[in-house]
């Protein structure tokens, strides 16, 4: 039986970077992984994966049965699947009944299902985020991403996911410089959420393609180590 992961954050944080990484890295790991563009009337990951010119179908397609799952999928590799967000409703509109089954029916088939998430939290963000089995919460180390990491947290801990996880993300490695606007360690001090990964700051990443393999990239990493994490393996924070 596979997990849904949700990745949530202020608009801006990295949900949609974090998202398609951490897919791609679970498929490297040889995880049978599904990710899916949940920010609907937003759509990015399709960007991330080099794929904008070959979306037909999307979710709320596969949901209302206007084509099947196999029509809306786009294989990234032989591990990896994706399926992009409409562009002409907003995440609200889609049907919570037919994607709590959709979920359910999905996770026997994957290892990992990878959701996207949009910025707002609306009354059907609160209640959607229950289908997680994990939420990903991303940060970026300022105060008005604290108050959104720990207003999802809250959320999160009302729907009952056990696993609530903090990504803090675009943090500069360089010692010279701060880590951003309040410091790395008083940024998880505020939130209240337990680390699962820290992603330095990197000028590879904001080309906008998956960065996994590439060696120049110092995120690779990061986002092979919080997928390792999540599968179980016991692998250190970056010391930051
Ligand atoms: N670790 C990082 N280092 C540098 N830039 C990053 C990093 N993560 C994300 N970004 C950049 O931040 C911007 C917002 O990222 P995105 O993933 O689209 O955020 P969200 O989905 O939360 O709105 C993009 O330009 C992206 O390239
Ligand atoms: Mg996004």
């Amino acid at each position: 039986m596979g997990k849904v992961i949700m990745v949530a954050g202020r608009g801006g944080s990295g949900k949609t970077t974090v998202s398609a990484n951490l897919s791609y890295a679970f498929s490297k790991l040889n995880k049978n992984v599904l990710v899916i563009d949940c920010d609907f009337g937003m759509r990015c990951t399709d960007l991330l994966f080099g794929v904008e010119n070959e979306i037909v179908y999307n979710i709320n397609d596969v949901l209302q049965k206007n084509c099947t799952f196999d029509d809306a999928v786009i294989k990234i590799n032989d591990k990896l699947s994706f399926i992009s967000a409409p562009q002409n409703i907003t995440f609200d509109m889609a049907d919570y009944n037919l994607f709590n089954s959709f979920l359910t029916e999905k996770k026997q088939q994957y290892d990992y299902i990878v959701l996207d998430l949009t910025a707002s939290i609306t009354d059907f963000m609160t209640k959607f985020i229950k289908f997680a089995d994990q939420l990903l919460i991303v940060g970026v180390c300022d105060f008005q991403n604290a108050r959104v990491v720990e207003k999802l947290a809250f959320y999160g801990e009302k729907a009952n996911i056990k696993n609530i996880n903090l990504v803090i993300n675009k943090v500069f490695v360089d010692k010279f410089k701060k880590n951003g606007i309040i410091d790395i360690n008083e940024f998880i001090g505020l939130t209240a959420v337990t680390p699962i990964g820290v992603c330095p700051y990197d000028v590879v990443v904001t080309k906008g393609s998956i960065v996994v393999d590439n060696k120049k990239s110092i995120c690779g990493k990061s986002y092979l180590n919080i997928a390792r994490r999540i599968d179980g393996e016991k692998v250190p924070l970056l010391n930051v």
